[in-house]
């Protein structure tokens, strides 16, 4: 449980804000790079904490993200023209290239408005096929991230985005932070007897080794945040299952191996997830993928990548072939995400349990950066040699007396 107070400093992520202070301290991923693949193609509008920006790709092929009001009069640049090493504003013409230089001002015959004026402008870095862009005060950037699923070409790749509508950023998170949902609510997906309530016909995409539904939680701080361990008594007499699941603050985990999940405020009522899929060795099945997740019928979702939560099959819930009568995962995270009441879950009136230990240890250490940027410091995670390049999860057995951190190679 959380005082009204706190939950408010967590959720709410507008300029000005606590929490959308510290979140500025992080380079912010704005969108897949694959959305702005082309010189002088056609921009994207983004929407992160609460502000509006554009994203574009210049002629020379470098990216730029401007605020997505022009600054002259206030028009949205998503409608603008990528042309000539700019963005042009289609209201009066004005152009402006990636550093928000003002290129050109057709309605004003003095050229001395044009060196006096600067489009607010982003600092840029692409990798991993995703673009990403430091709102934060002038000055104060920390390095670019670095992960294991940036290395090598686009083909081991597969980046994409969705967002739910009337979820806080927060309550999205927590759902990456919550083990023990996996083999309940993602029961059909493990191919597991769920409570009883639901006959597997073996072909779930993942087959749990258990059918623990407690899970232990076991933490470790780590310098760019935490990594936990769900421990489950296995099928096979004397092992543990453990899930291993590291969270890079304030926005990354890896649920699974080295491919990564981020979680984004788009305002505080929705959230943007940008998913990378990440095969070392070769190109990640996106049609499968997107079968996975349930995203794959275009009345789920549509080229808006707003989720959208089909109707619940009540007759395979009843004869005893789904547990849940939704399909995929994020389906499924959807469903119990958008629906809890107001967009910004109410949490002074939960009961949290030991399985929601990493649940209450995130929002710990999202209320420490707020207290360490106020503060003056440079957030947890971002000062010099931390080093995020090799973070990965990992899933396995591990008999009496192993160390579950033996699976990470520690
Ligand atoms: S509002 Fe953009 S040029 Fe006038
Ligand atoms: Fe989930």
């Amino acid at each position: 449980m959380l005082q009204h107070e706190e939950n408010e400093r967590l959720c709410r992520t507008g300029p000005g804000t606590p929490m959308g202070e510290a979140l500025r301290r992080y380079w912010t991923p704005m969108c897949p790079a694959a959305d702005v693949a082309e010189p002088d193609g056609p921009p994207r509008a983004v929407q992160r904490l609460g502000e509006r920006f554009v994203v574009f790709r210049d002629s020379g092929g470098r990216v730029g993200v401007l605020d997505e009001a022009c600054c002259h009069r206030g028009a949205s640049l998503r409608f603008g023209r990528v042309e000539d090493g700019g963005i042009r504003c289609l209201y009066h013409g004005w152009k402006f290239d990636v550093e928000g230089c003002v290129l050109e001002t057709p309605n004003v015959a003095d050229p001395r408005v044009r060196e006096r004026l600067r489009a607010p402008a982003y600092p840029v870095h692409v990798a991993g096929d995703v673009v990403f862009a430091y709102l934060g005060p002038p000055g104060t950037a920390p390095a670019p991230p670095r992960y294991s699923w940036m290395d090598g070409p686009a083909e081991r790749r597969f980046v994409y985005e969705h967002v739910q509508e009337h979820s806080n950023w927060l309550q999205v998170l927590e759902g990456g932070l919550d083990s023990a949902h996996v083999g309940i609510l993602h029961g059909d997906e493990m191919a597991l007897a769920t409570l009883g309530l639901y006959d597997p016909d073996g072909i779930g995409a993942d087959r749990y080794p258990t059918t623990d539904l407690a899970p232990r939680l076991e933490i470790e701080a780590t310098p760019y945040g935490f990594v936990y361990a769900a421990l489950r008594d296995a099928i096979e007499p004397g092992k543990q299952y453990v899930r291993i699941t590291p969270y890079v603050a304030p926005y990354l985990t890896f649920p699974a191996m080295r491919s990564g999940v981020m979680r984004l405020p788009r305002d505080d009522d929705s959230t943007v997830t940008i998913s990378v899929s990440y095969d070392p060795d070769g190109t990640p099945d996106r049609e499968a993928i997107l079968r996975r997740q349930g995203m794959h019928l275009p009345e789920v979702y549509g080229p808006d990548r707003v989720l959208r939560i089909p109707e619940q099959d009540r007759p395979a819930m009843a004869a005893r072939k789904s547990f849940t009568g939704l399909d995929g995962f994020n389906v499924q995270d959807g469903a119990m995400t958008m629906f809890m009441g107001e967009a910004i879950l109410d949490r002074t009136k939960e009961h949290v349990v030991p399985t929601d230990a990493a649940v209450v240890r995130v929002r710990r250490l999202l209320l420490d950066l707020v207290d360490q940027v106020e503060r003056g410091e440079a957030p947890l995670g971002t000062g010099p040699g931390v080093d995020t390049s090799a973070v990965a999860g990992a899933s396995g057995l591990v008999g009496a007396g192993e160390r579950w951190q033996g699976l990470l190679g520690t």
